[in-house]
């Protein structure tokens, strides 16, 4: 099972940005995390961040033909992103929404995601965890329905 792990903007500046909303820890031990629980499942897992658009667009793309499936916080773009939601009905792999916050209870112009319109499930408001249970999630729904391809 191989997955891509992608994510947005300023992802990389946790543990330096807003301490109150994405906590102490740094991009470093998100990645330590997530590799570690990867390896643990049994999981292939591919990581990718970047701050342009493009570039996320780009990341989503490389994954048809050689991901099982995307799981995705695609921060600030989230709420912006037609071209992030395109992408992901594009490639039509399972893909998991994930935040750290919870951008149903901030600012108004955060409840609005386009890329939750093409993914399977979301996954807020836990910090680390709510990337864990995305990849749990996803483990146990490819299982269940198959690969692609
Ligand atoms: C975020 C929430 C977004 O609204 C914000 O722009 C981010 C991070 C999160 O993980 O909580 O940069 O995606």
């Amino acid at each position: 099972m191989r997955i891509y792990i992608i994510n947005g903007p300023n992802i990389n500046l946790i543990g330096i940005r807003e301490k109150d909303i994405y906590g102490e820890k740094t991009y470093e031990s998100l990645m330590m995390f997530l590799m570690e629980l990867c390896f643990e499942h049994n999981i292939d897992a591919k990581f990718f961040q970047s701050n342009s658009e493009g570039e996320l667009i780009d990341a989503i793309q490389a994954a048809y033909n050689d991901a099982d499936g995307i799981i995705i916080n695609p921060a600030a773009y989230t709420h912006t992103s037609i071209a992030i939601l395109d992408a992901l009905k594009a490639v039509a792999l399972p893909a998991i929404e994930v935040h750290l916050s919870n951008i149903y209870e901030r600012e108004d112009f955060r409840r609005t995601s386009y890329p939750a319109l093409a993914c399977i499930k979301s996954f807020y408001g836990e910090g680390f965890d709510s990337y864990k249970k995305a990849i749990l999630y996803l483990k146990e729904y490819l299982q269940k329905n198959g690969t692609p391809g």
